[in-house]
């Protein structure tokens, strides 16, 4: 009914959550270290004997949970990750189902978890292999003290996806830069952690190889694999890239088409440029600020903020010092003043004294002479008689 009254006001969800991949790439498309590729036979093994277990022999009619088969990849960028799904998936002859994080992620409370439910759902339905490509960013650690709404949803998300993995009967894939940030949850529901490494020396010079169409790419005499691999320790992913541009800047050189051919340095130009890309990316990540990763974001923010709060705190204080000095000043003025007074006050009653004891004097004075009068006029009228 929400969702319904939801949908009135802002419109159904327009965009698929998954993208449907046809598979194209195979396992002779990659290069791997020979114990990433002892991992993955291992998890293609895994996949035939649980097609054999569970549907051939009937144990899912048996059984509703612990049935699926879920695999993690984590390794650096471009080691062939995400090929190596699209791999599996064409080798085990089933299409790969892409999660679109973009369109799972919902503003609405509790939706994003519904979504995440349904693509679980509707790779069962389609048995397709299921993919959540970079996902560190949905598979992220739970929080421990939920403050915020967010936090919760971000939790709650994450346990679905937990509980989705106990349940589902098919096969998904895990892709992750940071298998650190992945939830320890995860350790437990994920059958097979499979790690990509940087290739080597042989395994680069192979990878330059199959970059290339083994008829139709023009390839010059002086063209050194070796020497390219020997000198570049990169991943599948810049070599890949290093290829490409290589390929741009042969045809640029000047003449037909016909006679161009891709020679060792437009291999090394290209493979220089994409160095250099890399080193510009990380500038702009990290110096010039435009778009910084979060972690780096996040400790400038810190930084600016603690500046602006130094400079806030020293005009506070400024202002305490001045308020400070005005108020000794006036303290100052009001003992001076409190002092005046004083003293005025007890000048003031000193004469008062002294005018008093002048008239008790002087009332004194007159009692005697009052007195003696009296006695002379009592001695003259004793005499008299
Ligand atoms: N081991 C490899 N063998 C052959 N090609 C590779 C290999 N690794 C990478 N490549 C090439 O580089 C491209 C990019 O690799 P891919 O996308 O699979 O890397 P990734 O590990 O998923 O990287 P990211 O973490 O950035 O997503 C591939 O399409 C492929 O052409
Ligand atoms: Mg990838």
């Amino acid at each position: 009914m929400a969702d319904s009254i939801r949908d009135l006001f802002f419109g159904a969800p327009t965009r698929e959550l998954l993208e449907a991949v046809d598979p194209q790439r195979s396992f002779d498309d990659v290069v791997l270290p020979e114990r990433t590729l002892r991992a993955l036979n291992h998890a293609l093994a895994l996949v035939r004997k649980h097609d054999l277990i569970f549907r051939q022999w009937g144990l899912a009619e048996r059984h509703t949970s612990g049935l699926g088969l879920a695999f993690h990849f984590a390794g650096a960028p471009g080691t062939g990750k995400t090929i190596c799904a699209e791999a599996l998936a064409y080798t085990l002859n089933r299409k790969l189902l892409v999660v679109r994080y973009a369109e799972l992620e919902s503003r609405w409370v509790g939706q994003t978890a519904k979504h995440v439910a349904s693509v679980f759902r509707s790779a069962e339905r389609q048995d397709a292999v299921l993919f959540f490509d970079e996902a560190d960013a949905i598979a992220g650690r739970r929080f421990t003290s939920m403050q915020a709404a967010v936090d919760r949803e971000a939790n709650s998300v994450v346990n679905v996806l937990l509980h989705e993995l106990e349940t589902f009967p098919g096969i998904v894939i895990f892709a992750t830069n940071l298998a650190a940030n992945m939830d320890p949850a995860f350790e437990r529901r994920i059958r097979t952690h499979i790690l990509f490494e940087m290739p080597n020396v042989d395994e680069r010079e192979r990878i330059w190889r199959v970059q290339l169409h083994p008829h139709k790419t023009p390839l010059a005499e002086d063209v050194d694999f070796r020497a390219l691999a020997e000198a570049y320790p990169r991943s599948g992913g810049d070599i890949k890239n290093a290829v490409l541009k290589a390929a741009q800047i042969a045809t640029t050189e000047p003449g037909p088409d016909a006679g161009k051919q891709i020679h060792q340095r437009h291999f090394v130009q290209g493979m220089e440029e994409v160095i250099a890309g890399t080193s510009v990316m990380a500038q702009s990540l990290f110096e010039d600020g435009a778009a910084l990763p979060p972690l780096a974001a996040f400790v400038e923010e810190m930084s600016e903020g603690q500046e602006a709060l130094r400079a806030e705190l020293a005009l506070a204080a400024e202002r305490l010092e001045a308020l400070e000095r005005r108020q000794a000043g006036s303290l100052q003025k009001l003992e001076v003043k409190l002092d005046e007074r004083q003293t005025a006050v007890a000048e003031a009653a000193a004469a008062e004294v002294a005018a008093a004891r002048a008239r008790a004097r002087g009332l004194w004075a007159a009692v005697i002479v009052s007195v003696c009068l009296a006695a002379a006029a009592l001695a003259i009228a004793l005499l008299r008689s």
